[in-house]
């Protein structure tokens, strides 16, 4: 009996001094399983009633069964308090300042050459254009031959060209997609053709890759005044009211007649400045009516229909409307420059 009680008093000094210096309620739970789990001093003492003569153990049990409940209670009462702190001291940290000033989330914007294709996308498809883009890996016949350039021709030496093969090339002129185009589709046609385009050239205002955006319309009575009418159109979208066009003869094997388009000079209205090199004219492109023979070739008859084409250089475009000098920086990522373009 005595043995008993003193075992019970030991235990529950054990338990106080375990508990001394408890902080953490995951801790505490450990310390728990210990005392009242399998094997634990509390739970081993009721395995020990075997041993108690019958007439004592109504008195043993009641003071193991007080134990029990002491204990529970004990590491109940502190396991309340402890994940009480626990969950103040959570809140303490996590609690998020809201008049602090957001993080900026850093977002890119388009490039300069996405920018003005875009532009030119929207004012050609407002007039009735619809969009066709053909392979950057052209075959010699649809980039020369085909556009009344054979083999031999002189005009071949206009675009520096790489070669993958006799037959195959990267497309020197997005023209290339003209014949694609007049293949299979036949008049009326009213086509834009953007993309890139490859010649071995290279200096502040060439690159090897560049992009172009052609033009191309057939029909029944389409004349050289149609082509200048959409190009006033374009020039006052695209470099602002007030701009003029000029048609200068010009040569491309495919076009007859050829011509150069200028533009009037929108930095300085005309009157001549540095952009536009004391002329008042800017050169924005190359066009003409559609060579009889281009049509023949494509099966479209030329005493029916007549066309007119025109290609431009997307990063002149741009060059010329952002006043950026060397073209290097459209082709060279710095975000210095492109952050510029942001709006
Ligand atoms: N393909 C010509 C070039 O790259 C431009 C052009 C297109 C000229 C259409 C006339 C008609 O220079």
């Amino acid at each position: 009996m005595q043995s008993v009680k003193e075992k019970i008093k030991e235990i529950k000094q054990h338990i106080e001094e375990a508990l001394e210096n408890v902080k953490l309620s995951k801790k505490l739970y450990e310390i728990k399983m210990k005392f009242m789990g399998k094997g634990g001093e509390v739970s081993d003492l009721s395995k020990s009633m075997r041993d108690v003569p019958p007439e004592e153990r109504p008195e043993v049990g009641k003071l193991i069964n007080e134990l029990k409940v002491w204990s529970d209670g004990k590491f109940s009462e502190l396991d309340e308090r402890l994940k009480a702190e626990e969950l103040k001291k959570r809140y303490a940290e996590e609690t998020v300042d809201v008049t602090m000033p957001a993080k900026r989330a850093a977002y890119g914007a388009l490039h300069p050459n996405t920018l003005i294709r875009n532009e030119l996308v929207d004012v050609f498809s407002g007039m009735g254009f619809e969009i066709f883009e053909g392979p950057e890996i052209e075959n010699d016949y649809y980039n020369f031959t085909a556009l009344n350039t054979p083999a031999d021709h002189p005009a071949r030496d206009m675009q520096d060209t790489f070669y993958i093969s006799p037959e195959l090339l990267l497309r020197t002129q997005t023209s290339a997609g003209q014949i694609r185009v007049m293949e299979k589709k036949k008049p009326p046609i009213k086509i834009l053709s953007p993309g890139k385009v490859y010649r071995s050239d290279d200096d502040a205002t060439h690159s090897p890759m560049f992009s172009q955006m052609e033009g191309l319309v057939v029909d029944e009575g389409i004349a050289l005044s149609d082509l200048k009418g959409m190009l006033d159109e374009f020039a006052r979208k695209i470099f602002g009211e007030g701009v003029k066009t000029r048609l200068r003869p010009s040569y491309f094997p495919f076009t007859e007649p050829s011509v150069e388009v200028d533009v009037s000079c929108f930095a300085c209205g005309g009157a001549g400045c540095r952009l536009c090199k004391g002329t008042g004219w800017i050169e924005v492109l190359g066009a003409g009516m559609v060579n009889r023979r281009v049509l023949e070739g494509c099966g479209i008859d030329p005493d029916k229909y007549t066309g007119f084409a025109f290609g431009m250089g997307i990063e002149r475009i741009a060059m010329l409307k952002y006043g950026i000098n060397n073209m290097k920086l459209l082709f060279e990522g710095d975000v210095r420059f492109l952050k510029q373009f942001k709006d």
